[in-house]
């Protein structure tokens, strides 16, 4: 398939979250990923969309800025925000590490976006704001640990 790529700017609402991970995944299609990968695919963008609503604006209006691309099969997305920013990035990465647990936050956002996708970027700058930058390359068959993914993948959107 040809080289392909979107653009798309957002209300950083809660309606706009399954509204941006449909996009991407139509967008997906033309490349013929697996259920599989389009599941994973949506779970992760489900997750930077989610903390760019939850924690960038804490509550205030604000945009989302979501970059979509496919070469080859890869696929690269970034999800930008223009909000507080994350202090510690390494910290925010941490599988359980939370700033928000009074609301029922795991913390676990970034480390499914890590094991999701094949590759993970935080840039991040206090009161400029985030990007996550994500890639995953299809058809590749990769030995990675399978804890019950599609149901943890569901359980995480519904949840
Ligand atoms: N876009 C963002 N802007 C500002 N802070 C962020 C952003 N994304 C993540 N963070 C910070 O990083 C922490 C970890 O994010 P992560 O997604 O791993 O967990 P969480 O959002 O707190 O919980 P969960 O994703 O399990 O609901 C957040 O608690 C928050 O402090
Ligand atoms: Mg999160």
């Amino acid at each position: 398939m040809k080289d392909n790529e979107f653009v798309l700017t957002l209300k950083a609402l809660g309606e706009n979250e399954s509204f941006a991970r449909t996009v991407v995944a139509a967008f997906c299609l033309e490349a013929k990923p697996t259920l599989e990968e389009l599941s994973d695919i949506k779970t992760a963008v489900s997750e930077a969309v989610t903390n760019a609503i939850v924690h960038a604006y804490d509550g205030a209006d604000g945009k989302i800025k979501i970059k979509c691309k496919i070469s080859k099969n890869k696929l690269t997305i970034e999800v930008s925000d223009f909000g507080k920013g994350i202090e510690d990035v390494e910290k925010a990465k941490e599988p359980f590490y939370t700033t928000r647990p009074e609301e029922e936050r795991s913390g676990m956002g970034f480390t499914v976006m890590e094991s999701f996708m094949d590759s993970l970027e935080i840039t991040s700058k206090l009161g400029v704001g985030t990007k996550v930058k994500m890639t995953k390359t299809f058809g590749v068959v990769e030995p990675k640990e399978n804890f019950e993914r599609e149901e943890y993948a569901i359980a995480r959107r519904n949840g």
